[in-house]
């Protein structure tokens, strides 16, 4: 019932703090952050502008993208999507239309899942046909959450890491 009301938002300061508590937890599972909390906290209208300056200008190199911020019914920051408008030749082997994150202490929740659609709702909004998106061989979640999407497995290829990359295509609808 709670995840049916999360919806899917962009970054906005209303979320400011539940968002920056929510990237402590991603830093105590030690993964790595592009914003620590307390550059966050000094300077998060800065943080807002380059979100959506990686929209329309991104830097060299890199697609444009769109994040969506997954907010709760309680107004809680659960997690994010990227929506990549386009593939680049890096993207094609490692990350592709789509990539999703959700905080720790809301994991096995279901809103990965929920995240994961809302994102492929985002893309279709874009005019994206067929959507890539990739992980690792080894991310149970990640993998089952592609497949309850329409994920087709089309291969698994190595990109010189330490698990080989799973890549799914979520077929345009006709
Ligand atoms: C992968 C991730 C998004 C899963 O989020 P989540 O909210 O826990 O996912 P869900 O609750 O929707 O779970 C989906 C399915 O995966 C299973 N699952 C989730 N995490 C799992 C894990 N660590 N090990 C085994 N199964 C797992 C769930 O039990 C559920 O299974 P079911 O379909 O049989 O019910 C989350 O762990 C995460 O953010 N990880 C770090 C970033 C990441 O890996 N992103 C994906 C990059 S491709």
């Amino acid at each position: 019932m709670t995840q049916r009301a999360a919806r899917l938002t962009r970054p906005h300061r209303r979320f400011r703090a539940s968002y920056i508590n929510g990237v402590w937890e991603f830093i105590r599972e030690k993964r790595a952050v592009s914003w620590h909390p307390e550059i966050l906290r000094q300077r998060f209208d800065e943080y807002l502008r380059v979100l959506q300056q990686a929209e329309t200008d991104p830097l060299a190199g890199l697609a444009p993208a769109t994040r969506f911020w997954l907010i709760s019914h309680s107004d809680r920051y659960l997690g994010d999507v990227d929506v990549r408008h386009h593939l680049n030749p890096a993207l094609e082997r490692f990350g592709g239309h789509i990539g999703y994150k959700i905080r720790p202490t809301e994991r096995r929740k279901g809103y990965g899942k929920l995240i994961c659609k809302l994102g492929i709702d985002e893309a279709r909004k874009l005019g994206i046909g067929d959507i890539l998106i990739t992980c690792d061989d080894d991310n149970i979640g990640s993998c089952k959450i592609i497949e309850a999407n329409g994920g087709q497995l089309k291969d698994k290829i190595d990109n010189d890491r330490a698990v080989l990359t799973r890549r799914y295509w979520i077929p345009a609808r006709d």
